[in-house]
């Protein structure tokens, strides 16, 4: 992006713009992707003056940076470009011009609209926006998901958005997509014939997508509660990292083609509905446990409320009816408070087909393709070898290991850089459309539903476990077992 932008960021105190946009912009700066002269507009409902924003931003950059990434005079010349608005979003009022002043000195600009705010107050908030006439040919609009609560809410709050921007200049961002290593998924798969000739049922015995986390609620308790893991994790990051393992080679990497291979993907899941969501889908909550060895409280104290029956954990089996992917299970996990952070997907190739060293050449194992997005990034081939030093034909399991981090010295990915650079620059392919929104929600709410009509209970689970027993189970009654993080 060459030319300076205006972004203005409403939300400007709320948790995600302290933990992650901020500092996404500062590196953004710092890097020189966000040029001097480029404007960022924090907006906060209660914020008394500029200089008590810039502190509390100053803060958060100290707290949420990573160690050595902090520089003061960064900061100087970052802090010039924040200029912090007092507004609340909600009321049409005089409130407003001063945001009017300020973008209308430059009216060519691009303007980035980044709704870091509720769902719920969208519409307000575009409303405004288009009644103070802010809303330029050069504006975009950012929102985040989740986008509304099932097939019915999102919609309505896609239809709202809509009615003030047109579909180009939304951009609904799942942050998992600006991770370099997802970004890599592509590059891997269809920039290498070495595995796409072996991407399909003939070769593949079964794929793992597991994201775990340590963390419990974070402050956002009430959230959560509403929200839950299928809502929070699988409705986005875990559908859209299911579409790109799995979808066709798209003609060219534009957004539009990229999309129109996703959403194959999503209309071909095979839907889960009734008595197969008892069958193939696992829920549980977490209870009092311990995580690297520190105590943590169960759920319900986390809560700090009555009972309550969200999930924290989801574990899945999905089926992708196509001709590639025919009798492939896809087995999905997500959860709080789990032993390991980790994201990470697992191809487990199929048996070779003969044993030519025979029952004596020792333990083979079927290949297997890891991708770890995180915590770090790498790229891991687990093959047969022959054992070094041995005289006999013995066999063991070889890695052949890339790890992005160790491979590229300034390898520091942030996915919400890219994306907001990204959306700055006009480039939608790491975004999601609408349609790609509803398909995920039209099978996602069947599953739901279906908890809700039979009043399902979460499974237990002890925090810094790897989730319910039944999880486990879910793998072992193929004879398969979840691949965990090291
Ligand atoms: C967010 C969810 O979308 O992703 C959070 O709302 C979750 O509940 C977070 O913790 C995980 O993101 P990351 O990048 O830390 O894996």
């Amino acid at each position: 992006m060459s030319k300076p932008f205006d972004m203005v960021l409403f939300g400007g105190v709320g948790d995600l713009a302290l933990r992650k946009l901020i500092p996404a912009l500062y590196r953004a700066f710092r890097e020189g992707s966000l040029k001097e002269g480029c404007r960022v507009l924090p907006v906060c409902r209660h914020q008394k003056d500029a200089d008590q924003y810039l502190q509390t931003a100053h803060q958060a950059l100290q707290q949420y940076l990573s160690d050595g990434e902090y520089c003061s005079s960064i900061w100087t010349g970052f802090s010039q470009l924040l200029r912090p608005i007092s507004l609340d979003i909600s009321v049409p009022d005089e409130q407003w011009e001063h945001l009017s002043d300020i973008l209308s000195s430059d009216p060519q600009r691009v303007r980035l609209f980044y709704l870091a705010i509720p769902p719920g107050v969208f519409g307000a908030c575009c409303e405004n926006l288009s009644a103070q006439g802010l809303i330029s040919k050069n504006s975009r609009v950012v929102v985040e998901k989740p986008l509304g609560y099932n097939a019915q809410s999102s919609d309505e709050i896609n239809s709202k958005i809509a009615s003030y921007f047109p579909e180009n200049n939304i951009f609904r961002i799942d942050h998992y997509l600006g991770k370099e290593t997802v970004q890599n998924l592509l590059a891997l798969r269809f920039s290498n014939v070495l595995f796409e000739h072996l991407w399909d049922a003939k070769s593949i015995d079964h794929i793992q997508i597991s994201i775990s986390e340590t963390v419990g609620l974070e402050g956002r308790a009430g959230f959560y509660d509403e929200t839950g893991a299928m809502r929070d994790m699988v409705q986005n990051h875990l559908l859209q990292l299911l579409c790109l393992i799995a979808m066709e080679s798209p003609n060219s990497m534009t957004a539009k083609n990229i999309r129109a291979e996703k959403i194959k993907v999503l209309e071909a899941l095979r839907p889960l509905s009734g008595a197969k969501v008892d069958e193939d889908v696992v829920r549980g909550q977490y209870m009092a446990g311990e995580i690297n060895g520190q105590k943590v409280p169960g759920y319900l104290q986390d809560l700090e409320g009555d009972a309550s029956a969200t999930e924290t954990f989801v574990a899945l089996r999905a089926h992708i009816d196509s001709w590639r992917w025919a009798g492939v299970p896809f087995f999905l996990r997500t959860g709080k408070r789990m032993e390991k952070r980790c994201a990470e997907i697992v191809v487990q190739y199929k048996k070779v087909s003969h044993h030519v060293y025979g029952e004596d050449a020792g333990h083979v194992i079927p290949n297997r393709l890891v991708i770890h997005l995180q915590p770090e990034e790498s790229i891991k081939l687990v093959l047969m070898a022959k054992k070094m030093d041995s005289l006999t034909t013995e066999l063991q399991p070889a890695e052949l290991n890339l790890t992005l981090s160790d491979t590229y010295d300034s390898f520091r990915s942030d996915a919400y850089k890219r994306l907001m650079l990204d959306a700055a620059a006009n480039n939608s392919a790491l975004f999601i459309h609408r349609d790609e929104v509803a398909a995920a929600w039209a099978w996602v709410d069947p599953i739901i539903e279906h908890w809700r009509e039979t009043n399902d209970q979460p499974k237990p689970y002890p925090a810094g476990s790897w989730g319910p027993q039944e999880a486990s189970e879910l793998l072992a009654r193929s004879g398969r077992h979840w691949f965990n993080a090291k």
